[in-house]
């Protein structure tokens, strides 16, 4: 995707065009006189106007008009400036390409870890968990299933440093920073994805590109567009969590994926392997 089309380059613009605007009539007198936090709070509602025009998703608009006024208010607050150097370095540690990929940090929470091992055939899986975050779904994973190989790849420093500590004495887990686009993933039973819905479709395309068949694609919330799942899985939490179950066909490319369909659609009591996964 083109830097021009990112939803943070377009919030950029937008700030700085705020700015120029409350430049300009400042230049021309129009606002003489008036505080910092006054001009900074026009420069919010210029920027938040700016922001609408460039058809900014709904919630930017809040964080445009309180952005500058924040950063003068902060500034009042007269802490040394190694504080503020330091809450960036934190931030973008954690969040590192988010404002390029649009997916932030967030974590798979037990029970869906669960539902989805509960799911799986028994036996030993190669597993692969893109964008793993600190590892809570691959130590969790590894743990509930032991003769299973379990592997994460994230990004972002920090939580990929955390995920790697953390999972130490796992010998079934194993934790690295990349980026899982730039990985293969042929070697895997089962692909888990727990991204956003910018991402889905070039991790659907890599999914039928290298991922053998028979092999499953689990989304954790993000269903790939245009692309009907195989089966769903609904977890008993608090957020109503939906997995998407996709199962790689034996196509060609110029084909349409899903030839085959091996996820029953409806779990029963005497399959309680929910998603069947093909031998190699
Ligand atoms: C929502 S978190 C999910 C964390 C973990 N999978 C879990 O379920 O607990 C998504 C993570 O994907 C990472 N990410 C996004 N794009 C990535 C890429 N191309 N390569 C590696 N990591 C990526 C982000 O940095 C973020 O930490």
């Amino acid at each position: 995707m083109r830097l021009a089309y990112f939803p943070a380059t377009r919030a950029l613009v937008a700030q700085l065009l705020g700015a120029c605007f409350v430049v300009l009539l400042n230049k021309i007198g129009v606002l003489y006189g008036l505080p910092l936090l006054a001009l900074a709070s026009l420069q919010g509602v210029f920027a938040a106007l700016a922001a609408a025009l460039m058809r900014a998703d709904r919630w930017w608009l809040p964080l445009h008009l309180v952005f500058l006024p924040g950063v003068v208010a902060a500034a009042g607050l007269g802490l040394p400036a190694w504080v503020w150097a330091a809450a960036f370095a934190l931030l973008a540690s954690v969040y590192w390409t988010s404002f390029r990929t649009q997916v932030p940090l967030f974590l798979s929470n037990r029970k869906t870890v669960a539902t989805l091992s509960a799911a799986l055939p028994d036996g030993a899986l190669t597993v692969l968990d893109v964008g793993s975050g600190t590892g809570s779904f691959v130590r969790a994973f590894a743990r509930l299933r032991p003769d299973s190989q379990v592997h994460g790849i994230e990004a972002a420093p920090a939580p990929a440093a955390i995920g790697a500590w953390l999972a130490r004495h796992q010998s079934n887990a194993h934790l690295s920073r990349g980026d899982f686009f730039a990985a293969d993933w042929s070697g895997y039973d089962v692909v888990y994805a727990f991204l956003s819905p910018v991402p889905m479709a070039e991790v659907w395309a890599k999914a039928c590109a290298q991922m053998r068949p028979g092999a499953v694609l689990i989304s954790n919330s993000f269903a790939v567009p245009d692309v009907a799942p195989d089966g769903t899985l609904d977890v008993a939490d608090r957020r109503k969590t939906r997995l998407y179950c996709y199962t790689i066909g034996a196509v060609k490319e110029g084909d349409t994926p899903r030839p085959r369909l091996i996820w029953p659609t409806r779990r029963t009591a005497k399959k309680p392997h929910p998603i069947t996964i093909t031998a190699r």
